[in-house]
Formats: structure tokens, C-alpha cells, sequence
């Protein structure tokens, strides 16, 4: 049925209720590769667990990303939506590209720098390697696109890298997968806290991240406190990074531009400007938040959509660990 279909893939971490972030600068993204492309949605918990994780607390997470991922558009009967370490392929990959990439490349991604710096007390080889299992997540299914927001970019061109250099000594293993990342402000959600900082799902501070799941009254009053300038006019201007995260939230909210925006907020002040922003965010979310509700319930539902994806996605990844583990020299039993 997808075989001559180009390929997507994208992954979200189940580890933590997913931000207006994930949202804005992905996940709203995803379904519109469904029809045109053969798409690969992956909750990944591999990943997740390079950061500490209460295991029943993941476990839930791994449901409730899954469920958000249908809940936000994704048709199960159109994508892979499938769970990592169902497809054992993934870690086995990991394993292959580690020994083609460098400490080097490594030692310069600025997400594991900031993470380190996070986690002191935890700076495990996982999180040191975390870039070459994302490659092995790409590169298994041979894709040709990964929608993902801004933070992603530097995963993305070591992904290029390592299937550059492991298909100039093999020959043409795998693709060279681009980024898609959205050309608008909302790429790059900033948190609500320190607009000069990532929005991100593990803030400790509630205030500065907006969360898909969040009721309407926690997001205008979350909007409410967010922090500005002293200024009062609603415009895009240098040192003004609060009010340029918010207008970029609004204007991926409403396809609003930013010129558009000074215009509908002219002579007022940001006390309006936050509510509506506010109050558009919480309409935008509100029909997510009903079908999350219903999926969330459905275990049973979530399961087979899981056990499907993995079963489909298992399929095509063998086909590229297999060539890998041909062209690396490992040996194959004929059936044990
Ligand atoms: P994760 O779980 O941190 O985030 C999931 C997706 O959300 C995007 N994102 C944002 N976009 C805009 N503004 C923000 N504040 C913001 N915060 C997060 C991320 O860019 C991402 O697209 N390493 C990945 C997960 C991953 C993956 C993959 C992605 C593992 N394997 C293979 C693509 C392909 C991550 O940590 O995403």
C-alpha cells in the first residue's frame, strides 16, 4: 500500500505532560504529511529514560503521549503510531552507529550540554549518546523528512553525518533525511517564565510552560503571569522577548501575522493582549483536551494501536538492519 511513498518520521519523549510547545512547533505538523507520505510516529521512552524516570510514572506517560498524538489529528489507520522499545531494531541500530560516530561530534551538542548541566548528578553515557539512537530511529525507515521544532536541528544534521559517512564506506544504505521545520516564530516557543529559554516539558517552574492538558482557567491565568518589559505597546521590537514569544503563540494560533497583530492590538494594553491569547489558546485545545479524555480511557484501544504500529514498523526496520548488519560483517543464522 505506502510503498513507493516517501517517508516521515518523528518522535516525542513521554517524558512529561506534553508542552504548547511540542504542540506548535511539531506535533500539529504531523498529520499533514498523512495522505502524501508513508508517516512514522514514535513515542519514544528509549530516550526518555536517559533522564531519570519513576517507572510507573513513564509507563503512564507512554499511554498518554499516544493517546495525544491521535487526539491531535493522527489517524492510526494513516500513521505508524507506535511505542520505540516495542521495535527492538531501534536499540540495535543505536548500538551500530555508536561505533560510526565520534566522541567529538558528540561532545559538541548543545543538548547535552545544557542536560549535563541539569542533571548533574546523572551525566550517564546515554544521555552522551541520545544523538545516535535518534539517527538509528531515522535512518531505520529510511526517511526523507522529520518534522520537528528548532531545538532539533543540530540532531538532525549529525543524523546527515553519520549516514554520510557509514554510506561513503558501504555504499547507499541510507537516505540523507532533511528537517522540516516550520519557516514561522512558532519553531521556537520560549518559556513563559524567561522568554529567552526554550519552553520545555521538565520546566520545574509550572509558570513558564503552557501544557496541552491544561484547563482553561490554568492557561489564561499561566498567560496572565507571563513575564513582559515595562513597556506597554504590543509590537515586535528589540528586548521585548516575552511579547514577541506571545505574539508568535498567537500567530500560530490564528495564522495571524505579526504586523496584523500590532494592528488588532493597537491602543490597547497587554492586559488584553494576554487574554486573548490566553483565551484563544484554551479554544485551540479545547476539542484536543475532549478526544484525550475519550482515547485515555480506552487502554485497550491504545494497545492495539501500539501493537499494530510496532508490527508494522518492526517490518520495515529489519529490512535496513538486516542490509546494516550485512554490510558491517555480522553473521546470520538460518533460523534458530
Ligand atoms: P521532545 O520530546 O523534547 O520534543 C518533541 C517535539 O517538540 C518540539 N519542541 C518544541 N518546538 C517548539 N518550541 C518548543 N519550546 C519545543 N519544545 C519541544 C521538539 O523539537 C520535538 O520536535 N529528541 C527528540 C525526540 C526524538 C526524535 C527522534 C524526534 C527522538 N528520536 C527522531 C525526531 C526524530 C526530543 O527530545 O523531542
Amino acid at each position: 500500500m505506502y510503498q513507493d511513498k516517501k517517508v516521515v518520521f518523528s518522535g516525542v519523549q513521554p517524558s512529561g505532560v506534553l508542552t504548547l510547545g511540542n504542540y506548535l512547533g511539531a506535533i500539529r505538523n504531523f498529520p499533514k504529511f498523512s495522505e502524501e507520505y508513508r508517516c512514522y510516529y514514535c513515542v519514544v521512552d528509549e530516550h526518555a529514560i536517559t533522564v531519570r524516570q519513576n517507572p510507573a510514572d513513564l509507563r503512564r506517560r507512554t499511554y498518554e503521549t499516544l493517546a495525544l498524538y491521535i487526539a491531535c489529528g493522527l489517524d492510526p489507520e494513516k500513521n505508524v503510531i507506535y511505542v520505540q522499545s516495542h521495535v527492538s531494531a531501534h536499540a540495535e541500530l543505536g548500538w551500530i552507529l555508536d561505533c560510526y560516530t565520534m566522541f567529538g561530534e558528540l561532545s559538541r551538542m548543545t543538548q547535552f550540554k545544557d542536560k549535563s548541566k541539569k542533571n548533574a548528578d546523572n551525566v550517564n553515557a546515554g544521555l552522551f549518546t541520545y544523538p545516535t539512537l535518534m539517527a538509528a530511529d531515522i535512518l531505520l525507515y529510511q526517511t526523507e523528512l522529520v518534522p520537528v521544532g528548532d531545538d532539533q536541528k543540530q540532531h538532525l544534521e549529525i543524523t546527515r553525518d553519520i549516514a554520510g559517512r557509514f554510506n561513503s564506506i558501504y555504499g547507499d544504505v541510507f537516505v540523507i533525511p532533511e528537517p522540516f521545520i516550520s519557516k514561522t516564530p512558532s519553531a521556537r516557543i520560549m518559556s513563559l517564565a524567561e522568554p529567552t529559554k526554550k519552553m520545555s516539558k521538565s520546566d520545574e517552574n509550572e509558570n513558564a510552560i503552557v501544557r496541552i492538558l491544561d484547563p482553561k482557567d490554568v492557561i489564561i491565568r499561566k498567560f496572565k503571569r507571563a513575564v513582559t518589559d515595562s513597556d506597554t505597546v504590543v509590537c515586535a521590537a528589540e528586548g521585548k522577548d516575552g511579547i514577541i514569544n506571545l505574539m508568535s503563540i498567537y500567530g500560530a494560533l490564528t495564522g495571524k501575522s505579526f504586523p496584523e497583530i500590532e494592528q488588532e492590538f493597537a491602543g490597547k494594553g497587554y492586559g488584553d493582549f494576554k487574554l486573548a491569547v490566553g483565551e484563544t489558546c484554551a479554544d485551540v485545545l479545547a476539542p484536543i483536551q475532549t478526544e484525550y479524555a475519550r482515547l485515555v480511557a480506552d487502554k485497550k484501544y491504545l494497545e492495539e494501536v501500539m501493537a499494530n504500529g510496532a508490527r508494522e514498523a518492526a517490518k520495515s526496520a529489519m529490512k535496513t538492519l538486516s542490509k546494516v548488519r550485512r554490510k558491517v560483517g555480522f553473521t546470520d543464522l538460518p533460523r534458530y
